[in-house]
């Protein structure tokens, strides 16, 4: 892939999977995290909250016992047809770079909705307490078809499988005139 769009497809990907609420056609459905290593990853929770009426917020806690310091995501976004289908996405990033190079226009507007509600605004290692909170700020800058989605994210450490975060969504494209993005 082009580096261009290869940056694009992980951007996309970010908002699809950390958004999920702000606009009123797009609301995660659940939430499913998995510890591979209990001896270094250990999760306290991983579900979604009422936002309102329309939306969800995810909400992540979980312990890195010890420091990790070469980190890797596995990024794999499916439709549903028939069950979860291969859907766009299927890459792996290396995730200490990604938050060390924060110069992509599109990297730097994904980094602008989570900032705030993530302990993750720094750059490799991370350990102890990592938490999204009340995760809920999303705009979509795409058309995306109508249906359920899932995005898988295997985390890696030193190349090997450490925790699963999994989040389930519906997407609606067409909207009530009424309803206003943010
Ligand atoms: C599990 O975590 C420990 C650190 O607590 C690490 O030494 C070990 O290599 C990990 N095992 C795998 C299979 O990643
Ligand atoms: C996250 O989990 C840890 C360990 O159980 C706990 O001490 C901490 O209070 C939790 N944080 C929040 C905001 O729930
Ligand atoms: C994050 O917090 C800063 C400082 O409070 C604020 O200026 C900024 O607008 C906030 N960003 C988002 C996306 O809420
Ligand atoms: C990360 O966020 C915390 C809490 O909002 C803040 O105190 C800290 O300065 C931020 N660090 C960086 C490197 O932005
Ligand atoms: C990450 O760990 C793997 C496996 O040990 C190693 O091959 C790779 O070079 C490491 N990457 C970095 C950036 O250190």
């Amino acid at each position: 892939m082009d580096h261009k769009v290869f940056i694009f497809a992980v951007s996309l990907l970010l908002l699809f999977y950390l958004g999920c609420g702000e606009a009123p056609s797009l609301k995660m459905t659940n939430a499913v995290c998995k510890s591979y290593n209990q001896s270094w990853v250990v999760f306290h929770y991983c579900r979604l909250k009422a936002y309102s009426r329309t939306k969800t917020s995810l909400n992540l806690n979980l312990t890195f016992t010890e420091p990790a310091n070469n980190i890797s995501v596995h990024v794999k976004s499916m439709k549903k047809a028939n069950g979860y289908k291969p859907f766009l996405f299927d890459f792996t990033l290396d995730a200490c770079e990604f938050m060390r190079r924060r110069n992509h226009p599109v990297a730097k507007i994904i980094w602008n909705m989570i900032r705030n509600v993530s302990t993750v605004n720094h750059t490799c290692p991370y350990t102890g307490l990592q938490m999204l909170s009340d995760f809920h700020n999303v705009d979509i800058p795409l058309p995306l078809p109508s249906g359920d989605y899932l995005v898988l994210m295997d985390w890696l450490f030193d190349r090997k499988p450490q925790f699963a975060t999994n989040v389930y969504f519906t997407y609606v494209e067409d909207l009530l005139p009424s309803s206003s993005k943010h």
